[in-house]
């Protein structure tokens, strides 16, 4: 791996996959990071990792997976021979408000990448396409048993069928074309730098500012939640170690209900920032905040992965457990101010006309 193109390495798991590859000793490498800058794409992500190796071996590219000269035109001008691709639309609750923004990026585009990567690598040696995909392709479990790689496909959000037409595409050209690919589905991630539209970093932001923390209907749905760091391990030990057109499930072995993640932030955040000394909770407990909001459409129910193929085969497993890892995300919130600031007040937006060095 020499060049890797990253799309979507200004989201919430590129960035930290980002930062993880150049953390890794046996990388020597350049990343050149492929995105659009929607709402979800925050540039700020990276400020450390562009004041260390921009121009140099960190490069950023505004551009559209679905733009298939943009997408072309770097893979040439790089040399581009390893593909992890993050790019995505990937919030349920926004594919259920409006679905076509989903079918373009995730469909589309990942099409786009497929068709243009294998144009230009040919029959090239030392090649590969990552694709990252998610749980939520296998559909809704009841309170037994856990998705395999075997599982038959059951999406039911427009999110989740979006990624799954995503996932049949990769594969499709691994067969009929013999392109080298490798993909990875992965349950609900935590950690730094993730928008906070999703559940964790939604309820800890909230609960600082006193706002009440909504849980869609009785608070009983179950996900399977890793640390986004062990998400970014699993996927460098597939780059270095996957078989080509295998497919690895990730998972954190870590089932919770809704409402005990949203208890578990409460009771933590009245250790680290009690709720009597903040201004904003006005003599109410973080606890006091939880409001029962009518369900998501379709709610799938319960994940849970069985991720038993990437420990035994690639010998990869979670570093991080989850009560040490939500305290420190809990607190890497509570001190990260300016980036919270400038995700609230939509100023991140602007990061690239505020640093005109890195355009
Ligand atoms: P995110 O929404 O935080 O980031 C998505 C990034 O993709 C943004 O930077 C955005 O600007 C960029 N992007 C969107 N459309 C684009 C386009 N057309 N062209 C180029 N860039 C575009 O997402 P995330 O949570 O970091 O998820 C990354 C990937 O991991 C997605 O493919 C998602 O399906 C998958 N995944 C996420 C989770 C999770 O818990 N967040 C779990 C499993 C799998
Ligand atoms: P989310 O973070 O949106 O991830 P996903 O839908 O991909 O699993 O939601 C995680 C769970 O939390 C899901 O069951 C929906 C629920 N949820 C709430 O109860 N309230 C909220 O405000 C949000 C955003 C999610």
């Amino acid at each position: 791996m020499k060049n890797i193109m990253v799309t979507g390495g200004a989201g919430f798991i590129g960035s930290n996959f980002i930062r993880y590859v150049f953390s890794q000793k046996d990388f020597k490498g350049k990343i050149i990071n492929f995105d659009k800058l929607t709402y979800a794409g925050n540039l700020e992500n990276l400020t450390d990792i562009c004041e260390k190796y921009y121009d140099k071996r960190y490069f950023f590219i505004k551009g559209d997976i679905c733009d298939r000269k943009a997408v072309e035109k770097t893979l040439e001008k790089y040399e581009i021979d390893t593909i992890v691709h993050f790019a995505a639309e990937s919030h349920v609750d926004r594919s259920i408000l409006g679905p076509e923004e989903f079918i373009k990026t995730n469909i589309e585009g990942t099409f786009i990448l497929l068709q243009s990567s294998f144009n230009f690598w040919k029959n090239s040696k030392n090649t590969r396409f990552h694709h990252v995909s998610t749980d939520e392709v296998y559909g809704s479990l009841g309170p037994k048993g856990y998705f395999k790689e075997t599982t038959p496909y059951d999406p039911r959000s427009p999110y989740s069928s979006s990624k799954a037409a995503s996932d049949h595409l990769v594969r499709a050209y691994s067969h009929t074309y013999g392109l080298p690919v490798t993909v990875s589905n992965c349950s609900n991630n935590y950690g730094p730098y993730q928008f906070p539209e999703k559940l964790i970093p939604l309820i800890i932001l909230n609960a600082l500012e006193g706002k009440n923390l909504p849980i869609y209907g009785d608070g009983k749905n179950v996900r399977d939640w890793l640390y986004v760091e062990d998400h970014c391990s699993a996927i460098w030990t597939i780059l270095k170690k996957g078989k080509l057109g295998e497919t690895y499930n990730i998972g954190g072995e870590c089932e919770k209900q809704n409402i005990e993640i949203v208890k578990k932030i409460c009771s933590l955040l009245e250790e680290i920032k009690p709720s009597s000394k903040n201004p904003f909770l006005k003599s109410k407990k973080y606890s006091d905040l939880i409001t029962f909001v009518k369900d998501r459409p379709g709610h799938d129910k319960r994940y849970a992965i069985d991720c038993s193929k990437i420990k035994k085969e690639l010998g990869w497993k979670q570093a991080y457990d989850f009560d040490k890892a939500i305290r420190e995300t809990i607190k890497w919130y509570i001190s990260n101010e300016s980036w919270v600031k400038s995700v609230k007040d939509g100023s991140y937006r602007n990061w690239l006309n505020k640093n005109y060095s890195y355009r």
